[in-house]
């Protein structure tokens, strides 16, 4: 551990110099509001008010102890005591380590031979094989489960370990069966194109599960393509469209008898740094395109160049999940479809469900930090 080597201030902030060379500058204001004793001692929920002090505090008194710096500020009556350790992790600038930040690796098949595969039971018997699942599945954007128990419920049961289930107007989980009067193609035997699941709601479903309970039909092997690595590739081929995918927000919409969801979204999303944050691509639920005329050429252009994209072979990899497997992948990053299959020619039996990024990346933190 780094070493206090100097504490210096002036009118309105202290610096400190450490052993490994980091200096680090602590606004008064900043210290006053971040008061490790400030905290609910049960809660750890900030009980100081910000209002209650002017931007311009600076302290009565303050001495530097041996592992703390004891500040005395002339709205409280007692020191406020600054671990040394905890300034030096919480410095301003830096952000707060964390074990769900993982670095990604945008893969084409070439790159992924195979899907990353975890054992469920040693999953469920040892937090740390279940990060190393979950931060898996971060980085690659999808791994399989397998040896889960011959039991319908074995999947939600390890997805429980993982986090709570988002309900949507598809129910909390779903049965992927050929139904006789589907609401949805997946409830078919067609094949399904790559897509993404849901971009008709306000929050796009995170991870979606699909555990494999029965599948002996001839067909329906699973496909999966990672929309990051494609988009990647777009931007710097064809970075017309990129810029019109990102930028056009287009109508997407599911309705049946009971509902009418309905949400506008760009199918390339980017945060504020101009990085890839999502991609929503479904075209059984575009709604209709409802773009001035004067776009639309341009639109159908970018879409149907993103759509031939997806489909080439060099990003498609395939898997027939069998009985006793889970697939766990990133909705809004990694495409997913099937072939089709022959209903006649035996059972198949998806149970999916979803859990989103802000529960995955919570276990992993609850996991990883003692
Ligand atoms: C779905 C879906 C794929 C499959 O349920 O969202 O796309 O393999 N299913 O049946
Ligand atoms: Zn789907």
């Amino acid at each position: 551990m780094s070493e206090l080597l100097s504490v210096d201030c002036d009118s309105t902030v202290f610096h400190l110099v450490w052993s490994d060379g980091t200096h680090a500058t602590y606004p008064y204001i900043w210290l006053r509001d971040n008061d490790p004793g400030e905290l609910h001692p049960h809660t750890r929920e900030r009980l100081f008010d910000l209002t209650s002090v002017s931007l311009d505090i600076s302290p009565e008194s303050w001495q530097q102890a041996s592992a703390h710096l004891l500040v005395k500020w002339h709205d409280k009556s007692s020191e406020s005591i600054y671990p040394l350790d905890w300034l030096l992790e919480n410095r301003p600038g830096k952000h707060r380590a964390d074990p769900a930040v993982v670095s990604l690796n945008y893969w084409s098949a070439a790159d992924l031979p195979a899907i990353p595969l975890f054992d469920a039971r040693l999953c469920r018997e040892s937090g740390s094989t279940l990060v190393e699942a979950l931060q898996e599945a971060k980085r690659h954007g999808l791994v399989i489960f397998d040896g889960l128990e011959d039991d319908d419920q074995a999947g939600e049961n390890l997805g429980e370990l993982i986090g709570f289930k988002r309900r949507t107007n598809f129910g909390t989980t779903f049965e992927v069966v050929n139904k006789p009067s589907p609401n949805n193609l997946a409830y078919t035997a067609l094949a399904l194109p790559l897509h993404t699941d849901l971009p008709n709601q306000e929050q796009v479903p995170g991870y979606q599960f699909l555990h494999c309970l029965r599948n002996s039909v001839t067909g329906g092997a699973s496909v999966f393509a990672d929309g990051f690595r494609i988009c990647t590739d777009l931007r710097a081929q064809a970075p017309d469209d990129f810029d019109l995918l990102s930028g056009l927000q287009i109508p997407w919409r599911f309705h049946d008898e009971n509902d009418d969801v309905r949400f506008r979204r760009s199918i390339i999303e980017l945060d504020s740094m101009g990085d890839l944050s999502g991609l929503a691509f479904n075209a059984h639920i575009a709604d209709v395109p409802d773009l001035p005329s004067s776009q639309l050429l341009d639109f159908y252009q970018a879409y149907q160049g993103l759509m031939q994209r997806i489909r080439e072979p060099q990003y498609r990899i395939c898997h027939t999940l069998g009985p006793g497997e889970m697939v766990m992948f990133d909705n809004r990053r990694v495409l997913h479809g099937r072939e089709g299959f022959d209903p006649g020619s035996g059972e198949r039996h998806l149970r999916g469900f979803y859990v989103e990024h802000n529960e995955v990346n919570s276990r992993i933190r609850t996991l990883t930090i003692s």
